[in-house]
C-alpha cells in the first residue's frame, strides 16, 4: 500500500518533492474567500486564482478583459481564507507580454497587494524575458502551454492544441525553455494525452494538466465547472462532481415559495 505524505504547508519545493515521489498534485481554481476556505480545508494542494474569473465571475466571453486590479481583488479575497495550499495568481492579458519591466511591476503588485505565493503566465519562448525578470525578483512562476486562452483571438477556437507535429515540437521546446528559465511547474492545457506524458517525462519540474491526459504530475479544473455551477460548458476533459446549478436553483425556488406563502420566517426564526 502506498503511503501518502502529509504536507502541513504546500510550497513550490513540496510540489517538486511530490513529482519526485510520484504523488499527484491536485489543483483547483478559486476567486473568493468562502470557496477558497472550503477548498483549502478539504486539502487541495494548489489554488489557482485563474483569469477564468473573467468568465465565471464576471460573465465575459473570454479571459482577455480582466484587469490587474480585478485579479488582485480576487487574489486578496482568496488569501484571506487560505492557510495550507499554495496560491498561484494569473497575470492577466496585457500585463506581461512584450515588456519585461511591465511584467515585473505587474507581478510585484500581485505579490505585494494580495500576499499570494506565485504567478502564472501563458506562453513559451515569446515571454521568456518577462519570466526571467520576474524570477530574478524572487517571484515563483508557473508556466502555461498548449491552449492558452489569452490568445483566443489568434487561435480563433478552443479546440485541442498541438495535434500537428510542428506545434507539438514547439510545445516541447517551450517546456524546456520555461524549465531552464526557472519556472517551478507548467500547466498543460488541452493537448493530446501522449504529448502531456512526453513533456512530463522530459522535464524535471511538475506538469499540471487540464485536458492533457493522465500522464501529467497533477490535474487542475475550474471549480465552477467541476461542481456543476456552469451549465453550458462540457468539454470531454471535464468531470463533474456535483450538479450544483440544479441544487442552487431548487433551493432558491423553495425560498421564493416560502416567502410568497408567508411560511418564512416562522415563530422560531424571529425575535
Ligand atoms: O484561468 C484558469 O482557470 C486557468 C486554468 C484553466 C488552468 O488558467
Amino acid at each position: 500500500m502506498s503511503k501518502k505524505t502529509i504536507y502541513p504547508k504546500i510550497t513550490t519545493h513540496v510540489l517538486q518533492e511530490m513529482k519526485l515521489k510520484g504523488e499527484k498534485i491536485a489543483m483547483l481554481t478559486a476567486y473568493d474567500y468562502s470557496m477558497a476556505g472550503l477548498i483549502d480545508e478539504a486539502g487541495i494542494d494548489v489554488i489557482l486564482v485563474g483569469d477564468s474569473a473573467s468568465n465565471v465571475m464576471a460573465g465575459n466571453k473570454t479571459t482577455v478583459p480582466i484587469t490587474l486590479n480585478e485579479m488582485i481583488y480576487h487574489a486578496s479575497s482568496v488569501m484571506n481564507a487560505v492557510s495550507r495550499a499554495l496560491v498561484v495568481v494569473d497575470l492577466p492579458f496585457g500585463t506581461y507580454q512584450g515588456d519585461s519591466l511591465e511584467a515585473l511591476h505587474s507581478a510585484i503588485r500581485i505579490m505585494k497587494e494580495s500576499g499570494a505565493n506565485a504567478v502564472k503566465m501563458e506562453g513559451g519562448k515569446e515571454i521568456v524575458q518577462s519570466v526571467k525578470r520576474i524570477l530574478s525578483a524572487g517571484i515563483p512562476v508557473l508556466g502555461h502551454l498548449g491552449l492558452t486562452p489569452q490568445s483566443i483571438h489568434k487561435f480563433g477556437t478552443y479546440v485541442v492544441r498541438a495535434t500537428e507535429e510542428k506545434e507539438a515540437e514547439k510545445l516541447i521546446k517551450d517546456a524546456h525553455i520555461l524549465e531552464e528559465a526557472g519556472c517551478f511547474g507548467i500547466v498543460l492545457e488541452k493537448i493530446p494525452a501522449e504529448l502531456g506524458t512526453k513533456v512530463t517525462q522530459e522535464i524535471k519540474i511538475p506538469t499540471i494538466g487540464i485536458g492533457a491526459g493522465n500522464g501529467t504530475d497533477g490535474q487542475v479544473l475550474v471549480i465552477h465547472d467541476m461542481l456543476g455551477i456552469t451549465q453550458k460548458f462540457s468539454p470531454r476533459f471535464l468531470r463533474r462532481y456535483h450538479n450544483l446549478s440544479e441544487e442552487i436553483k431548487g433551493s432558491v425556488q423553495s425560498y421564493i415559495t416560502d416567502v410568497k406563502s408567508s411560511d418564512f420566517p416562522n415563530d422560531r426564526e424571529q425575535y
